[in-house]
């Protein structure tokens, strides 16, 4: 596993625990389902997890995770696979790529069985409706794996990426180039609820969904953030990192219209350079070199695209373990985790 950040936890950020216990028994389909202080606290707890699994070594014992899959992965099924058993869970992977949720009974139904067995359910979709409708029917947490408008583990992730590479979220200038999709409105999400600045470059015709960026300025509004829709790539000036993610996404038609207006927007050398030498490169992957981005950037010094897959697993397992009450204090938390995350205090 790649190793090359120090995640030591002698400078670790503060972490409140009792933030942590009120995430218990709760459903995460966005990242507007945490709070700022929520975050920032998973994020410490990733921190830790990070540093030293062994102190959490059981924590999730006896307790099961059913996947439900409508659309391929590797690093979203990987990360929570491994990254349950890791802390003593069991998983089921349920492939519904064939076969969509709802199809052969009502989402409904589906949820009231499955919560009979398991204590948490992960699931990437086509409608965020089936989501909801499994959350609206099921007495376990429900963690949304990608839908099409949001995917808030990878913004988990890629916070605890941004702050490993020294970038502040309060402070961060974050550049997202190409569709206006769901990872952008997820980061979109970060940077207001955190109150940092994003700037959205995308063709007119593919910014993000006019409704949700509304509910998103809303709380950028209040939180002092920053976010900015244009098409045109010099506002990436200055910006701590640039991002940019699949101009096809899973589920959307083959367009070639679409391409046609993205074509400017391939992060090459020459994007970066406007960003400036220290701009970090980073991409959700799977990356399609050669469209959205070159293979001198995204193999280049200022990649940091392995991190974020990484980190997938790490952030995960923080949330996993704040829904299912197994922090510190919680019982059947191994007493060595509590001492870990007494650093963090
Ligand atoms: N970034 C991400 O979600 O990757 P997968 O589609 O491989 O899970
Ligand atoms: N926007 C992409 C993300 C893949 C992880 C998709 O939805 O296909």
């Amino acid at each position: 596993m790649a190793r090359n950040i120090d995640c030591s936890i002698s400078d670790a950020r503060p972490l409140d625990t009792r933030c942590l216990e009120a995430l218990r028994g709760r459903s995460i389909l966005r990242l507007t389902d945490l709070s700022a202080a929520e975050i920032t606290s998973l994020l410490a707890l990733a921190r830790a997890l990070k540093a030293d699994y062994s102190a959490f070594r059981g924590a999730l014992a006896q307790r099961a995770l059913v996947m439900l899959f409508e659309k391929p992965s590797l690093r979203t099924r990987v990360s929570f696979e491994i990254g349950f058993q890791k802390l003593g869970g069991c998983v089921t992977f349920l492939d519904h790529r064939n076969e969509p949720i709802g199809a052969r009974e009502p989402v409904g139904d589906y949820g009231r069985n499955l919560e009979r067995w398991c204590d948490v359910i992960v699931a990437r979709v086509f409608r965020h409706e089936t989501l909801t409708g499994l959350r609206d029917n099921c007495r376990v947490p429900i963690v949304n794996a990608l839908s099409e408008i949001a995917h808030p583990c990878q913004a988990l992730a890629d916070a605890q990426t941004l702050l490993e590479h020294g970038i502040e979220l309060e402070s961060m200038h974050l550049a997202w180039l190409g569709d206006g999709n769901n990872v952008c409105l997820s980061l979109m999400e970060l940077a207001a609820i955190m109150g940092g600045r994003m700037t959205v470059v995308t063709p007119a015709s593919h910014r993000p969904c006019a409704k949700l960026a509304a509910e998103i300025d809303a709380i950028a509004a209040r939180s002092g953030a920053t976010i900015t829709l244009t098409d045109d790539p010099a506002a990436i000036r200055g910006a701590h990192a640039v991002y940019t993610d699949a101009w096809i996404s899973m589920g959307q038609k083959d367009c070639p219209d679409k391409i046609a207006a993205l074509r400017k927007l391939t992060v090459t050398p020459e994007i970066m350079k406007i960003a400036g030498p220290h701009a970090r490169f980073m991409h959700c992957l799977p990356a399609h070199r050669g469209e959205e981005v070159v293979d001198a950037v995204i193999d280049g010094p200022q990649s940091i695209v392995y991190d974020e897959a990484e980190n997938r697993m790490h952030a995960q397992n923080a949330l996993l373990l704040a829904l299912l009450g197994a922090i510190p204090s919680s019982r059947g938390v191994p007493a060595n985790a509590v001492e870990i995350l007494t650093h963090h205090r």
